[in-house]
């Protein structure tokens, strides 16, 4: 074999990707540049991660001073002072009452950390019975078995379904062509849809449920905006029935729906959100479980010296990923980056949804700065088009990301209209040219 191509490459056409392999080399600001000097506008802010652009000068320093500083220190009984003050910071910026800071590596970490803890607490509160846990169709929480089994994904399930974890439900998505494509933001139709989870209690009565887990957007399904009054109803509904509601912020997390939180942004508190990708700008892996204070306190049992969370990671808290998430949470406050994105948020929808009416595109949602465009599957093709639409884009010098035949957006925190112009109108180029 070729040793060359010993990398295998994740969530690729990898045979298709060494044909023709697109390697980038460096990055700055909004631009990466590719191994062959060609400058690419990066609409996806990394994967979701770097809402900030990216090489931020004031994150790259704050690593590399921690790097000659304190590289690593153990995590279990003994920790750093790098994790100890993001984890305050992060409390802070969380809606109230979520006060408690576990830390992962990556978002899938961070959704089956949420979901043993939720397990734990019922447990510790002497309900060790709600076991039994609740995703929705089309959601992703991650690839680890955990956040694969609630994720509703048909394709990330497929392979593996004979191993999902036993007593796993999932609710409705939020989803119907009919009755909201082309909304605008949140739609105004489906908040019913959270009914559905009374369908699954009743099923299963509430005294064998531990916790709902959902995004608040749903991202890499592409691009599912809640129904307005969606989400306050599942809340209700969780409250009635004493099931934990946990929201999954990996992506909305950090100002990508010009918020702290969407939590925030939708006004619904959930008793644990996960969160990785933006707390450290996608500088240095990170995830975040932030917990509400009474899940914490009900846990805090035994004996002092005993420990209580049978849970972690050799990495949880990493010194350099601290560094990285402190000086993005410090970039955030100075560059006030959540307003910003809110503001530039009304010009992101007009700029996508100007391409209503192009070749194949059969509904285009959005919701902060978070769009997408769904296009008619080739018949017989599935994913070819949104595919072939990538590489005109990439080739033409933006980088956008295709989920199947739905085509995602993410631009930065502080993209300027003319790049967000620049952008569609490449994209709009891309649809009239792919077959
Ligand atoms: C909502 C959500 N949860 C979890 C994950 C998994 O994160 P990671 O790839 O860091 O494991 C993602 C990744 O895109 C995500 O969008």
């Amino acid at each position: 074999m070729n040793h060359d191509q010993a990398f295998w490459l994740p969530y690729t056409a990898n045979r298709a990707f060494w044909k023709s392999p697109r390697v980038i080399k460096a990055a700055r600001g909004h631009y990466y540049t590719a191994d062959d000097g060609q400058q690419l506008l990066d609409a996806f802010s990394g994967l979701w991660t770097s809402g900030l652009g990216h090489c931020h000068p004031a994150i790259v320093s704050a690593v590399q001073e921690q790097v000659a500083t304190l590289d690593y220190s153990m995590g279990f009984q003994v920790t750093n002072d790098r994790a100890i003050a993001l984890a305050r910071e992060v409390a802070d910026l969380a809606p109230a009452g979520l006060d408690r800071v576990f830390f992962t590596n990556s978002g899938s970490e961070s959704a089956d950390t949420a979901l043993k803890i939720a397990l734990a607490y019922h447990r510790a509160r002497g309900e060790g019975q709600r076991t039994r846990l609740i995703g929705r169709e089309r959601g992703y929480h991650g690839v680890n078995f955990g956040g694969m089994s609630v994720g509703g994904i048909p394709g990330n399930r497929k392979v593996f379904s004979a191993v999902m974890l036993p007593g796993v439900d999932h609710i409705r998505h939020t989803y119907s062509h009919a009755d909201m494509a082309f909304s605008r933001g949140q739609p105004t139709w489906g908040c019913d849809l959270a009914e559905d989870l009374e369908r699954v209690v009743a099923l299963h009565d509430a005294s064998n449920i531990a916790a709902l887990i959902v995004e608040p957007v749903s991202g890499s399904t592409g691009i599912l905006v809640p129904p307005i009054g969606y989400l306050q109803r599942l809340r209700e509904i969780c409250d009635k029935h004493g099931i934990l509601l946990i929201f999954d912020e990996v992506i909305t997390a950090f100002g990508r729906v010009g918020a702290p939180f969407a939590a925030a942004r939708f006004g619904v508190t959930p008793d644990i959100i996960t969160t990785a990708k933006g707390l450290t700008n996608g500088v240095v892996p990170m995830g975040a479980v932030i917990v509400r204070e009474e899940i914490y306190q009900a846990l805090m049992q035994g004996p002092d010296n005993a420990v209580e969370l049978f849970h972690g990671y050799t990495y949880s808290g990493h010194p350099l990923a601290a560094a990285a998430g402190l000086a993005a949470m410090k970039v955030y406050r100075e560059e006030d980056s959540f307003a910003r994105a809110l503001a530039l948020e009304p010009v992101f929808e007009e700029a996508i949804h100007a391409l209503k009416g192009e070749p194949h595109v059969i509904d285009i949602r959005n919701f902060g700065l978070m769009g997408g465009i769904e296009l008619a599957p080739r018949p017989g093709a599935p994913g070819a088009r949104g595919y072939e639409v990538f590489l005109k884009c990439f080739e033409a010098g933006v980088v956008i990301r295709n989920g199947g035949d739905i085509l995602q957006f993410s631009p930065f925190l502080d993209s300027t209209p003319d790049e967000l112009t620049r952008i569609f109108e490449t994209v709009r180029d891309a649809l009239r040219a792919v077959a």
